[in-house]
């Protein structure tokens, strides 16, 4: 059996709370389409209330899209949840994100609340979202260090109230794989009635842990993936849409899969890095410019043998159109004469050995030998 896991992309909101990467209505639209083409199920738009122009983005995008629910984040306060649901007026499906930390850190020192004051907070914030949508979200914000009692608590009365979709962020990015796998088995073990909901993971990054956090959360029971496009997101980012998705895909066997096509998954990556003037670390997982590039002799001999000796992905299957050789001073004889060949010339055995040692010393000195360098090696 296929277990559908819906990817709920937060790069518009979360990931766009990176300083300097605001952006405007038009860019947010682009990106938008984007995603709509990637496959996405449900698009967090904007934080509406927070400022005229993101009120006017999630308005825009609401009326740019068609599939994917596009979703409006909130507070646990009334004005936000009228201005959300106001905003969401032309979806053709919307849905209201709305929630309340929920930690004890949070709640005596952030709220200033008693516990019995942050349930009533709650349940009010998912009642009233209900009375403007069907589709409500809760967030119990730092749900990662809350106790998983009391985060049961809260879950059951929001359950009750109507929460559509139950959101477990690790705000903080605090948790460890299994502790995370844990608080969603906890959850699902301990809420009545949670099996009519969609329990979501939203992990951040702090100690590189969020996609290994989100995978817990799936494997334990969450049919919803919160994400951004490159991990982009507050502090060290948020999960990784990209790697979620090929980890599911990568390991189909587990029997989880998404609605993404993920021979867009590069495209996407490079529009949300120009839009958003963010660029990728070369070495960053699935898309980063190393990604699929052998330096080594060991790996391009290997590579150049038999591709899936160092390939665990296709490159063509995230869009990339061909693994590389890049030429260094640690490339060997096997990856010399392959872009060799690459450039027309079919050299002998004696031949190779010349050009070699000319290479080397010539890629002793330079961070890369280019294709240019080889073309006058080989010209003599
Ligand atoms: O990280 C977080 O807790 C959030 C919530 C607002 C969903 O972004
Ligand atoms: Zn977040």
């Amino acid at each position: 059996m296929i277990n559908k896991v819906d990817i709920f992309d937060t790069t518009l909101r979360d990931g766009e709370q990176v300083p300097g990467c605001k952006l405007n209505t038009e860019e947010k639209i682009i990106i938008a389409k984007q995603l709509e083409e990637l496959g996405v199920d449900i698009i967090e738009a904007g934080f509406p209330v927070s400022s005229p122009g993101d009120f006017r983005s999630v308005v825009e995008i609401s009326k740019a899209i068609k599939n994917p629910i596009v979703c409006a984040l909130s507070r646990a306060v009334e004005q936000d949840i009228k201005v959300a649901a106001e905003s969401l007026s032309y979806a053709k499906r919307g849905r209201i994100h709305t929630g309340i930390a929920t930690s004890e850190m949070h709640r005596v020192h952030k709220l200033r609340l008693t516990e019995e004051q942050l349930l009533e907070k709650a349940v009010f914030c998912v009642k009233y979202a209900k009375t403007f949508v069907e589709d409500v979200e809760f967030y119990a914000e730092d749900a990662g260090r809350t106790d998983n009692v009391f985060l049961a608590k809260v879950i059951q009365a929001v359950v009750n109230a109507g929460a559509t979709v139950l959101n477990i962020p690790d705000t903080t990015g605090y948790c460890l794989p299994q502790q995370y796998g844990e608080k969603i088995k906890f959850l699902k073990e301990n809420v009545k009635g949670i099996e009519k909901c969609t329990l979501s993971t939203h992990c951040h990054d702090d100690l590189g842990l969020s996609t290994a956090n989100s995978v817990s959360g799936v494997f334990n029971g969450a049919r919803q993936v919160e994400c951004t496009i490159n991990g982009i997101g507050e502090r060290a980012g948020n999960t990784a849409l990209e790697e979620v998705v090929m980890i599911l895909k990568q390991h189909s066997h587990l029997g989880y899969d998404t609605n993404i096509n993920t021979k867009l998954l590069s495209k996407t990556s490079k529009m949300v890095a120009d839009i958003m003037k963010m660029p990728v670390q070369a070495n960053k997982a699935i898309i980063g410019d190393n990604a699929f590039a052998h330096s080594s002799g060991i790996h391009q001999d290997g590579v150049i043998k038999h591709r899936e000796n160092y390939e665990i992905m296709n490159p063509l299957d995230v869009g990339v159109d061909q693994s590389t050789i890049t030429l260094t001073a640690r490339s060997g004889r096997a990856a010399v004469a392959y872009k060799a060949k690459l450039l027309g010339y079919n050299v002998t055995k004696d031949e190779l050995n010349v050009i070699y040692a000319t290479f080397i010393k010539i890629a002793d000195k330079q961070k890369t030998v280019t294709d240019e360098d080889l073309l006058s090696i080989l010209k003599g």
